[in-house]
């Protein structure tokens, strides 16, 4: 059952990054440590913390082309995992688009542990060239989107507290691996999201960079798009959120255009009310490619 509090779901994500840090100073940097608000389900459980802190200083001195040291999971946070999945299933076989159930069976996970990120990470190297790193929490945009272009995803390697199964504030384990890694094992959605770290390269002014932050909001995370005649998802946002896939119908749908999205501010903090829906996935696709081409 999902709970009231496990139904707010505000997923603040990579493009809106709200930086955490050991002593509130602003960090820059990659690695930053993070320090979780009072308000976060983790936040009165020592135990959580000090393995929060354990699994940042495996980002913390990881070397970039080196496997990734496994984190060190509880078997209560392997069900944290299962009951993700559990709500998922359901969620995934209404609300998912097809492009999606192809990833899906190409990584085929187990659904009772939480994988490692050095074991996916190979598996979607291998299909697309994309491959996950690990970071200690949310990431400048800048960094974020522009490791896209060496075909990196900067991931965090943290599951969210066992108290709040189906609620993160904030982009862990799960969403990395069931909404981005999933995708990324697509050669077209990796295509798109290296498209989109060339273009945040040639992008030097910041407002121009929010605008295009804006798009990879609209379509990475948060994109559907119709398939047989009905709306299904295909952004990350949704794919690794039941709640979100289960309110995503109440959500206004706008036709793609991108001009428009460029502009448009979004919440972060609730259910999605409105969202940008293609035609197919292929005009998803061609829409999205040539418009990062042209940027
Ligand atoms: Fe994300």
């Amino acid at each position: 059952m999902i709970t009231a509090t496990e139904t707010q779901t505000p997923l603040l994500d990579h493009v809106d990054m709200r930086m955490v840090a050991a002593n509130g100073d602003e960090i820059l940097d990659r690695n930053a440590i993070v320090k979780l608000d009072p308000d976060h389900p983790g936040f009165r459980d020592k135990e959580y913390r000090a393995r929060r802190n354990a699994i940042a200083q495996i980002a913390m001195t990881y070397k970039p082309g080196s496997p990734i040291p496994a984190a060190p999971y509880t078997a209560e946070e392997h069900g944290v995992w299962q009951t993700i999945w559990k709500a998922l299933g359901p969620a995934h076989r209404e609300h998912a688009c097809a492009e999606y159930f192809e990833c899906l069976d190409k990584l085929a996970f187990d659904t009772d542990r939480i994988p490692q990120l050095d074991e996916v990470s190979r598996k979607v190297e291998a299909i697309s060239g994309f491959r996950l790193e690990p970071v200690a929490g949310l990431v400048e945009p800048r960094v974020f989107l522009e490791s896209l272009a060496r075909g990196v995803f900067l991931s965090t390697q943290y599951i969210r507290h066992h108290s709040t199964p189906l609620y993160t504030p904030e982009p862990d384990v799960a969403h990395e691996i069931i909404g981005h890694a999933v995708t990324l094992a697509s050669k077209q959605f990796a295509e798109l999201n290296r498209l989109f770290g060339e273009a945040v390269r040639r992008t030097s002014s910041t407002t121009e960079l929010d605008r295009l932050a804006r798009v990879y909001w609209f379509t990475i995370e948060f994109g559907v798009l119709r398939e047989n005649g009905q709306i299904k998802a295909y952004g990350t946002g949704l794919l690794s959120s039941a709640g979100e896939l289960a309110e995503m119908h109440k959500a206004e749908l706008r036709p793609l255009d991108l001009e428009v999205a460029v502009d448009l501010a979004y919440d972060p903090t609730h259910f999605q009310s409105f969202l940008f829906c293609a035609e197919s996935f292929d005009a998803m696709y061609e829409t999205l490619r040539e418009f990062l081409i042209r940027w």
